[in-house]
């Protein structure tokens, strides 16, 4: 099968997608980072929709537009409380709720940053675990999505990226 997930490095508010997902805390304030450059590029709309939105619960992911990015949305994914920290589960959940609420509305196309190994100081690798994992369970139901862009900031986390997609995707190596 013709993989629909995809790994480039780059800034992830350039991307022609449906939706950019964005690396957000549940009282969806848009801070440094990711979030900090969907602010800057997509302007005030954003954060303006997320004010009527929030809180959201920890793990939870809320929709808006993607005001003026490339992006039809912005998927804010809540991994950590403001001033938390992420964890394995709450990361779960957020790329899970993502996943769910981009199918809901029938995207073909999304991009994701290594959510919570900024600020929120999650482990890349066990990230890139997380996220793809979930990923491929995703695909395994029947999905709008074709193409899953995970948008990497650096050399290292791209290679902690496709190590792990190797690791997920591996196939039992005949006896
Ligand atoms: N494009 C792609 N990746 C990026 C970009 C960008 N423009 N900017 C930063 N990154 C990378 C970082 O290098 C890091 O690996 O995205 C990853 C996530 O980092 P953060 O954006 O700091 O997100 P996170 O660690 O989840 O912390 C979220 O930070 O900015 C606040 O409001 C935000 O409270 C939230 C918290």
């Amino acid at each position: 099968m013709i993989s629909r997930i995809h790994f480039l490095k780059g800034d992830i508010t350039a991307m022609d997608v449906d939706a950019v997902v964005n690396a957000a805390n549940t009282d969806l304030q848009l801070g440094s980072g990711v979030a900090g450059a969907i602010r800057a590029k997509g302007g005030p709309l954003i954060q303006e929709e997320c004010d009527r939105l929030a809180p959201i619960a920890l793990g939870e992911a809320a929709v808006t537009t993607g005001g003026r990015l490339k992006a039809l949305y912005v998927i804010h994914a809540a991994s950590m409380q403001l001033g938390g920290r992420t964890t394995a589960e709450s990361l779960k959940l957020a790329t899970h709720n993502t996943l769910l609420h981009a199918e809901e509305k029938g995207l073909k196309s999304i991009a994701f940053p290594a959510i919570g190994t900024g600020v929120a100081g999650f482990p890349m690798a066990d990230c890139a675990r997380i996220m793809l994992g979930e990923t491929l369970e995703h695909l395994k139901v029947r999905t709008s999505l074709e193409k899953i862009y995970f948008v990497l900031y650096d050399d290292a986390a791209l290679q902690a990226f496709e190590e792990a997609y190797r690791q997920l995707t591996a196939r039992a190596t005949p006896a």
